[in-house]
């Protein structure tokens, strides 16, 4: 069978690595096997795009332009990495995807929705995360998170912690309205609590929507 896809979405500081890990360590133990991936990235050529992107080198062309080359590290991604993993029956979670875009360059307000709906739909040709969870916290504690980490790790801030708290605020309102009108798709998970409580509403999400991964895995034996 197909593995399935799932994604992390959320603004900065929303601890969705955290919650990647948490989540992978529990699908292991049930015996499923899973792929950690990222974007911007996954890929040998998308994490080269990635660096591109973040270090602010695409800035200068414009959000439409920047939402063109994160699809084009999504189609990359898509082949290179996530497609074959989910044809092996490979459980893949991913550290955000197309919502992504939609939010973040989607909040500059400069590309309009049938845009993104059209870019969404040529990169990515048919492969939909099954369930993607929106990370949701406000954008003042967000931020203050991501900036405790950078403080404690040394680093820079990149091209999108960069923005201002009313950008951050939209994009949470963006993220939202993406859970809205998707609602099949999308479990919104309060982030604005402690990691155990986010892992446990994380995993009753799971359990409710794709039922067989939150079970020991099936072996073809059982199964014949
Ligand atoms: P990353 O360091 O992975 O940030 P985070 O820990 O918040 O996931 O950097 C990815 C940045 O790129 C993040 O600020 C969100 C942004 N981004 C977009 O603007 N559009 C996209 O399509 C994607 C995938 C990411």
């Amino acid at each position: 069978m197909a593995g399935r896809f799932v994604t992390f979405e959320g603004g900065e500081g929303a601890g969705k690595s955290t919650q990647i890990a948490r989540l992978k360590e529990r699908l292991e133990k049930l015996g499923h096997p899973v792929l950690v991936t990222r974007e911007p990235g996954g890929s040998p050529l998308a994490e080269e795009i990635r660096s591109f992107i973040l270090n602010g080198h695409a800035k200068p062309l414009g959000p439409f332009a920047e939402a063109l080359m994160f699809a084009a590290a999504r189609i990359d991604h898509l082949d290179k990495t996530i497609k074959p993993a989910l044809k092996n029956g490979t459980t893949v979670l991913c550290d955000r995807f197309a919502d992504s875009t939609r939010a973040y360059q989607g909040s500059s307000g400069s590309i309009s929705s049938e845009t993104i709906d059209e870019l969404e739909r040529v990169a990515l040709a048919g492969t939909k995360p099954d369930l993607t969870f929106i990370l949701d916290l406000p954008a003042e504690v967000g931020l203050s998170r991501a900036g405790e980490r950078q403080a404690r790790k040394g680093e820079a801030m990149d091209r999108f912690e960069d923005e201002g708290l009313s950008f951050h605020r939209a994009l949470r309102q963006a993220y939202l309205a993406i859970a809205e009108s998707d609602p099949q798709r999308c479990a919104v998970i309060n982030a604005d609590q402690a990691a155990e409580d986010v892992e446990m509403a994380i995993w009753a999400a799971l359990q409710e929507r794709l039922p067989e991964l939150a079970e020991p895995q099936k072996r073809p034996l059982d199964v014949a």
